[in-house]
């Protein structure tokens, strides 16, 4: 007998679970990508017919979607995740205005609180444009998703994510009358006060392109309640705080707080693997037995890697006793270069890593060792050795670095951590919780964290470690997509 059609979940990202490198002789290969998603998505695909549309990002992806019957990847280029492909080749012109001034110079500056005000934001006549493509970009997801929609046997599901595609669900509410539609915002919200920013029909549409979901889902309280608040105060919505919904013309969408985790018995498989072995020993080699300060993040603005480094040079300056006693690893990974804001971040953090470098190290004693290339098997080598985790964004949607390193931490590792990162509602019984603008107050809290007791070092770890894991990706997946039901 013939089983019936399994469910169709639609899956919209900007950035897809693969990308392309082009090698000189034109060969294409596939690379998969990490994170949450992916990690999720597996245990969907077993369940249901997955379709992922994301945009191609660089060339090498262009000519992958070009060679591809549809933009459609068969499952061997996809990099065997478990689900089709399909990628879409957004003009290189159309994308850089979508991607890098509106998504990333724009809509994350807003969440994420950066911009320095007396210059920026400008929304002018070259705003307007980058605007429009804005639009272009989000109404080709919505193309794409409607048309996976009706190609489906089964009842199929639509998941958007994130801020690059706030337009979307909207769009593909209007293109498919009755699919349902869910949006995550992976970043946090703003105030109503920060967001009218944002030229006001622009904000509008911003918070309607949401609306068009039946269900809108966030990392954190804090940021769903931004986003009612905005709902209210921009578009006069009406909000009830107590059921979380929004009522706008006439349709009502959900609010949920998904407070992605991290998926344990994958993490610890993948560490426990060779490649990280060898990390651990050489970087074991290489702190000779000193207290280890770990932080491991993109090199972004909103990370705070500059103020955190000056904590770590103002421990060294007012508490003389940890000279030749801890070494600061510091991973800032390559992010966004096209921006130049990005680029002069990056000069930044390296000039103050030289300058501590300088100022501190000695014949027998390197203070701080930068890392600036990704290097997963790295990471999870630091993860394990580390006796201090430093996670101290100015803000952050969620922030899985913090839940990730006391999971794979092997004696324990005291947690530093934002209160302006999402995972601060999870985290803060076990973290030493510290203003992210306050250097002087994040040096303390690494010399509190260097001197804690081992039992309460163990404690506070297995907290941070159980609401770590309380929802995996494939819980935080199936929760989103119940909603819908
Ligand atoms: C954040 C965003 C993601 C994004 C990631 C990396 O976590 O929420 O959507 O993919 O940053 O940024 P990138 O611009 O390199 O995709």
């Amino acid at each position: 007998m013939e089983s019936a059609a399994k469910d169709r979940v639609l899956i919209a990202s900007n950035r897809g679970p693969v990308s392309f490198t082009l090698a000189d002789d034109g060969t294409l290969t596939p690379r998969r990508g990490a994170g949450g998603l992916v990690s999720g998505l597996s245990s969907v695909a077993g369940q249901a017919e997955v379709l992922w549309v994301c945009a191609a990002l660089s060339d090498a992806d262009r000519a992958a979607a070009r060679a591809a019957p549809g933009g459609l990847l068969g499952p061997e280029a996809a990099g065997s995740i478990g689900s089709e492909v399909r990628m879409l080749n957004i003009s290189a012109t159309t994308f850089d205005r979508a991607y890098n001034a509106v998504a990333n110079s724009t809509l994350w500056f807003i969440h994420h609180m950066l911009y320095d005000t007396p210059n920026r934001p400008l929304f002018g006549l070259k705003f307007r444009r980058e605007w429009e493509a804005f639009r272009a970009y989000n109404a080709a997801f919505a193309d794409a998703l409607a048309e996976g929609a009706s190609a489906a046997a089964a009842p199929a599901r639509a998941m958007v994510q994130d801020y690059h595609l706030t337009l979307a669900p909207r769009m593909l509410a209007d293109r498919r009358p009755g699919l349902p539609i869910g949006y995550f915002c992976h970043t946090p919200w703003a105030r109503p006060d920060y967001f009218a920013l944002l030229p006001d029909d622009i904000g509008r549409e911003v918070l309607e392109g949401i609306l068009g979901a039946d269900h809108a889902g966030f990392h954190a309280e804090r940021w769903a309640d931004a986003f009612l608040d905005c709902c209210q105060a921009v578009l006069g919505a009406q909000v009830d705080r107590s059921a979380r919904t929004v009522s706008h013309h006439g349709h009502v969408t959900t609010v949920g707080v998904h407070p992605l985790g991290v998926d344990a018995a994958d993490l610890t498989e993948r560490a426990a693997h060779a490649d990280v072995q060898a990390h651990v020993a050489a970087l074991s080699g290489a702190t000779a037995g000193r207290k280890l300060i770990v932080r491991i993040d993109r090199t972004e603005l909103s990370k705070n890697i500059v103020r955190g480094l000056a904590a770590y040079r103002e421990l060294l300056l007012t508490r003389p006793e940890w000279r030749g006693r801890v070494t600061h690893l510091a991973f800032a990974y390559p992010s966004r270069h096209d921006l130049p804001e990005y680029r002069e971040y990056t000069a930044a953090v390296q000039r103050l890593a030289r300058e501590i470098v300088h100022e501190f190290g000695t014949d027998d004693w390197n203070p701080l060792i930068l890392g600036v290339n990704d290097d997963y098997p790295r990471s999870l080598a630091a993860y394990r050795l580390a006796d201090v985790l430093v996670v101290n964004p100015i803000r952050d949607g969620m922030n899985l670095v913090a839940k990730e390193g006391p999971l794979l931490s092997e004696a324990g590792c005291a947690l530093v951590l934002s209160r302006e990162a999402g995972a601060v509602a999870e985290l803060a019984e076990g973290a030493l919780v510290v203003n992210p603008y306050d250097i002087s107050g994040t040096a303390e809290a690494l010399h509190q964290a260097l001197t804690m007791p081992d039992p309460e070092r163990k404690r506070r770890t297995e907290l941070l470690a159980h609401a770590a894991s309380a929802l995996p990706p494939a819980a935080w997946l199936a929760a989103q997509l119940n909603a819908l039901r």
